[in-house]
């Protein structure tokens, strides 16, 4: 690939996807969009990126799903789903007692195994959370991941990624050799198509964020962007849950690590309440 497609395609994602690609990426850009490229009728990747300078959406779409990772399995690291369990959970029924509700936003859901972990979490701490309105919500910025997420059908490895099999046999049913989660548990997760670098105010304000195995993608301003914006939409006594690769540290004050609970942030308060209204950051 000559490297003046590559830097066209490495701006494109950055702007549509807010993907970060080193200048020695070429092979990975090639593996993925190769593919792609004979899909659509053509030789390669130098093609493909004309007709993608002539404006094709819908072939821009194709080439930012195509460059995304979407790896994801049940109760992905397991200490998070511990955390919720062990931390956030009874810390929220005190503080919430009263309103009983919790809004949970799954920030780069994928195929829906982080959702749909935590929707069986809470499915399991029902005696618990009796009369208790619980919304999870699920956003990814690609459509065709979200599909796979709403059918909740997954293939007999994906069950076997995480899955404790009592939770398998609980709330799957098994369809041939695919498992379909139970529709109680589908109906558990609302899903929305979300790129995150873009305004996500409309979503209303959360109790618990997870946004894990997402940021490590994207540039220091770019993961900036996104923790203030989250710091927004956040309760104050919200929880936020990082992958295994992130962290706020280092990189913005709007949260700071929940003590002796590794992925766990809280939001600031002591920051200064009265900054200046952020603005999203380039997507299109
Ligand atoms: C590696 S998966 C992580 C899934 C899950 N959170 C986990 O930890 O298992 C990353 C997901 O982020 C999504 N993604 C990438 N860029 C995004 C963006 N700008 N806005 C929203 N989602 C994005 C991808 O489509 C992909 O499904």
């Amino acid at each position: 690939m000559n490297i003046m497609d590559y830097e066209f395609l490495r701006k494109l994602l950055k702007e549509r996807s807010g993907l970060d690609l080193s200048a020695d990426k070429q092979y990975l850009v090639e593996s993925r969009l190769l593919p792609l490229a004979r899909k659509a009728g053509l030789p390669g990747i130098a093609e493909l990126v004309q007709k993608l300078k002539g404006g094709l959406d819908a072939l821009t779409t194709e080439v930012v799903e195509a460059m995304t990772t979407n790896e994801t399995f049940f109760f992905r690291d397991k200490i998070p789903f511990d955390h919720l369990r062990d931390t956030i959970l009874p810390m929220m029924q005190q503080s919430r007692a009263n309103r009983k509700s919790l809004r949970i936003w799954s920030a780069a859901s994928s195929t829906g195994q982080e959702p749909y972990s935590i929707a069986m979490l809470l499915k399991e701490k029902a005696a618990a959370l009796t009369g208790w309105r619980i919304e999870i919500v699920a956003t990814d910025l690609s459509q065709e991941v979200l599909e796979k997420s709403k059918a909740g059908i997954y293939s007999q490895f994906e069950v076997q990624r995480g899955l404790p099999i009592q939770l398998l046999v609980k709330y799957f049913a098994q369809i041939g050799e695919l498992w379909q989660l139970n529709s109680e548990l589908r109906g558990m997760v609302q899903h929305r198509q979300l790129n995150l670098l873009q305004d996500f105010t409309h979503l209303g304000k959360f109790d618990v964020i997870f946004c894990r195995n997402v940021l490590i993608y994207f540039d220091q301003e770019t993961k900036i962007n996104i923790f203030d914006r989250m710091a927004k939409i956040i309760e104050p006594d919200g929880m936020l849950m990082l992958g295994a690769a992130e962290t706020v540290v280092g990189i913005t004050d709007a949260f700071r690590p929940y003590p002796d609970k590794r992925g766990l942030y809280q939001p600031n308060c002591e920051r200064g309440a009265a900054r200046a209204p952020l603005r999203v950051v380039a997507a299109r």
